[in-house]
């Protein structure tokens, strides 16, 4: 003990004189140490912007889903507390992904890194200063809202399928809409990606998400695994869905999904009233394979089993084989 105990009084000695000299020194101190904050404070022009250029307006800018714009200085300023609070704590930008287990490296990672959480909060902590105008990064381009995003891939998809429309009333209860399309096909064509949306803009704002099950004469019994008939019928596969912030599903090299003729889209559409009546279709983009060498693996939906007797799992049970206990719709 008494080492230790010697060690803590030497120790404190050494505060007292640091804090004798802070005291004689303290102005000229002080300024120095302001100056120094002042200069190595990140600023929103050269530190901020270009990380919610990169990270945050996709989702936060005019016309998409997140409530509020953080394009400009004075549309963030009045947001500063809640952003440092929302990325500091990692809700922001969402990003479920656990740091602590399993894979950490993703080519579509939006999570913002810890040098990027360190400017972002030393910048609001500092005041949140706009820095020099000249330094900012020039504003981001955005895509038309018409654009199917896989088109900077593979050009402007071989077929769209557009579900009948939904006319959605100023004020009313949810509804689900659930039209069928036939698939314009008269010979087996395998699909090399997929992307859906609601047919413009206006209609983002009233689908709250929207599935499209494929319906086709497919003898494959991979092609139907249990969970995936929940929407009524034993032939039907989830094909795609499409909520706010989706992309596109483009298959792997050498791997596609194989359509039928005769196959049908089965609409499955959450719709919402958002105080003004709105009118939407929902469509479906499909690039195909050009004919020829066939991609060797179909591809199969497989929905994660949950753990056995999950509230929430989509297991089939026992006396209901193939049944999806999941959310309706799922
Ligand atoms: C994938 C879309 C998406 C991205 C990317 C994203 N946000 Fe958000 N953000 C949302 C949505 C949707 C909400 C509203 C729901 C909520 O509050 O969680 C939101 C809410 C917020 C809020 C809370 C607003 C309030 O009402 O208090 C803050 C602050 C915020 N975002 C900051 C950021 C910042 C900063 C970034 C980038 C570093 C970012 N977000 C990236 C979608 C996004």
């Amino acid at each position: 003990m008494q080492p230790i105990r010697a060690e803590r009084s030497r120790g404190r000695a050494v505060l007292r004189l640091l804090g004798g000299l802070a005291i004689v020194g303290g102005l000229t101190l002080a300024v120095a140490r302001a100056d120094v904050r002042a200069a190595a404070s990140p600023t929103f022009a050269k530190d901020v912007a270009p990380i919610f250029q990169a990270k945050c307006q996709d989702c936060h800018r005019v016309g998409s889903m997140a409530p509020m714009s953080l394009t400009t200085f004075e549309e963030v300023r009045p947001w500063v507390r809640a952003i440092k609070e929302r990325v500091s704590t990692h809700q922001m930008p969402p990003w479920h992904i656990d740091r602590n287990v399993g894979v950490q490296k993703f080519k579509n990672d939006i999570s913002l890194s810890d040098d990027q959480i360190d400017t972002i909060v030393r910048w609001v902590d500092a005041g949140a200063p706009m820095g020099d105008p000249k330094d900012m990064p020039a504003p981001r381009q955005w895509p038309s809202d018409n654009e199917w995003q896989a088109t900077k891939l593979l050009g402007a998809p071989d077929l769209v399928i557009t579900s009948a429309p939904y006319t959605m009333i100023a004020h009313h209860q949810d509804a689900w809409y659930r039209p069928v399309n036939e698939i314009p096909i008269t010979e087996a064509r395998w699909v090399r990606a997929v992307e859906m949306r609601p047919s413009a803009a206006p209609g983002r704002r009233i689908i709250h998400h929207a599935v499209a099950y494929l319906e086709q004469d497919d003898k494959d019994p991979l092609a139907f695994p249990p969970g995936s008939a929940n929407a009524g019928g034993e032939r039907r596969s989830m094909l795609m869905e499409w909520a706010i912030g989706k992309q596109y599903d483009m298959y792997r090299p050498n791997t596609g999904k194989l359509l039928l003729p005769g196959a049908k889209i089965w609409w499955d559409e959450h719709i919402h009233a958002v105080g003004e009546e709105i009118t939407t279709s929902v469509q479906l983009g499909i690039w195909l394979y050009p004919k020829g060498p066939e991609p060797k693996y179909p591809t199969y939906p497989t929905p994660f089993p949950a753990p056995k007797n999950s509230p929430c799992g989509n297991e089939p049970t026992p006396d209901k084989p193939g049944q999806n206990k999941g959310p309706p719709g799922f």
